[in-house]
């Protein structure tokens, strides 16, 4: 029998686990984050509303997040990252789940915006978020989409290369309006994380690397543009990173970096962004960063740091994504059925697939989940929990223990609140699940489940 624990008192000190529960059932352990827990009637709940309920009322597949873990994580964010010395700035990368519900959220929560295209940049403003807030960034943006940053107004458009240095020169130019700048750089930190994921190899697509000369026509070119006022750097050095080193070695790399530039042209940076990265626990393999622990050390030795190379650095900023929405999201879905192949494999059919989280085919990404309506019956089964697209490599979890399934069972996938939603395609014309927010025995529907006639609106015969 498994039996329900309280959050676990070994954890008190830390903030982000006193929000795990677990569930322990003969040695298989579930962690259960934020409001999730499971009710009398043995059916898992989340946000105070019963799953087998949410799924009742709006359906499946169907994202549910955790409105309350979320402002959690924000405000876990908001509360220790902060310094004495420096104005110290949280933003939230809007790609790890964006709609205009949770950029009202970070607006109440004093978070700024991370947008990465004119969508992200279209969501944020018309859900009435502070343009000044909004952070603007990469590494191919349109000509559209630097002018819309520029006639927007958006806090800091953070540079990439030299072509965006010259068609920010000629926008700001033509519109005669400034365009506050960062310039992103590559500081060359490995961080152990998948290699998708991974953004500051010397190779990587993203920034200008600090060991080129390239970066010096880059900022000179920005310091010589009447157009471009340059407040600093940034740089992010990948995601679902456990790990502390690469975050210090990026402040002192960085640290170094701006020091170099004081001494061989005389620009002082005011500002230097980290961008996130922050990883998430999302199976027994993840042993993610106290971060309630971790942020004041990292703001020590940024404090540190600058310090000691007598930096002008005032403001610091991190772009947390994953570690705000992550374990804040569950998916749930109806099984259709269940295959016993020849070859031994014993596959859950669900309703939805890699079309609604595609991390699994993209980076072998691995999920725990429950039998949301049986969620106390012991796991004594395995299976392979695939989903109905045309694709052999469409599987959400590849190996997992669970009750024995049955067709009509509710299947919850956890820690799918973040690069789910938003990476969802409609592919095999599949229509895009509902988002629902649960907090307080409530739930109410962000994005509306896509019709059969939202899928062919755009199409012309
Ligand atoms: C510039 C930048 N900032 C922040 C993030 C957020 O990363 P995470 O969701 O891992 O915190 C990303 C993710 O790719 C990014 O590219």
């Amino acid at each position: 029998m498994m039996d329900v624990m309280q959050p676990c008192s070994w954890h008190f000190l830390c903030i982000q686990a006193m929000h795990e529960n677990h569930l322990d059932m003969e040695g298989v352990a579930l962690k259960l984050f934020g409001t999730m827990k499971t009710n009398e009637l043995n059916h898992l709940e989340i946000g105070g509303c019963d799953a087998v309920e949410l799924a009742k009322e709006h359906g499946t597949p169907l994202y549910v997040m955790d409105e309350t873990l979320i402002r959690e994580n924000m405000k876990l964010f908001k509360n220790h990252f902060v310094s004495e010395k420096l104005d110290c700035r949280v933003v939230y990368a809007s790609k790890a789940f964006l709609n205009m519900a949770i950029c009202r959220i970070a607006k109440e929560e004093g978070l700024g915006i991370d947008a990465v295209s004119a969508g992200e940049l279209h969501t944020s403003i018309r859900s009435g978020f502070p343009k000044e807030n909004i952070y603007m960034h990469g590494n191919n943006k349109t000509e559209q989409e630097l002018e819309m940053a520029v006639s927007e107004g958006v806090g800091r458009i953070v540079v990439d290369n030299l072509d965006e240095v010259e068609a920010l020169a000629r926008i700001t130019e033509e519109k005669k309006l400034a365009a506050d700048v960062l310039v992103r750089l590559n500081p060359g930190v490995t961080a152990h994380t998948h290699q998708y994921i991974q953004t500051s190899k010397h190779d990587s697509k993203f920034g200008e690397s600090i060991y080129g000369r390239k970066i010096f026509e880059i900022i000179n070119g920005i310091l010589e543009c009447p157009g471009m006022n340059l407040h600093g750097f940034h740089c992010h050095i990948g995601s679902q990173i456990n790990d502390e080193d690469p975050f210090f070695e990026a402040v002192s790399v960085m640290a170094d970096f701006i020091k170099v530039v004081e001494e061989r042209i005389g620009y002082k940076a005011r500002e230097l962004n980290l961008g996130g990265g922050f990883g998430v626990y999302y199976s027994g393999e993840d042993s993610p960063i106290k971060l309630s622990d971790f942020m004041g050390r990292l703001v020590g030795h940024i404090e540190e740091k600058i310090e000691r190379n007598e930096l002008s650095v005032e403001r610091v900023i991190i772009e947390p994504g994953r570690a705000i929405v992550g374990n804040a999201g569950i998916t749930l879905y109806s099984v259709g059925g269940i295959k016993e192949t020849y070859g031994g494999k014993n596959y859950i059919f669900v309703d939805g697939g890699m079309a609604d989280n595609p991390r699994t085919a993209l980076y072998d990404a691995c999920y725990e989940a429950a039998i949301a309506n049986r969620i106390n019956e012991s796991a004594n089964e395995r299976y392979a929990i695939a989903g109905k697209c045309c694709e052999s490599g469409d599987i959400i979890i590849r190996d997992i223990e669970l009750p024995k399934a049955r067709k009509g069972d509710l299947i919850a996938v956890f820690t799918t609140g973040a690069y789910n939603y938003s990476m969802s395609s409609n592919y095999n014309r599949l229509a895009r699940p509902a988002v629902v927010f649960a907090a307080d025995g409530k739930s109410r529907v962000t994005v509306k489940r896509e019709t059969l006639d939202d899928l062919i609106r755009n199409d012309i015969i």
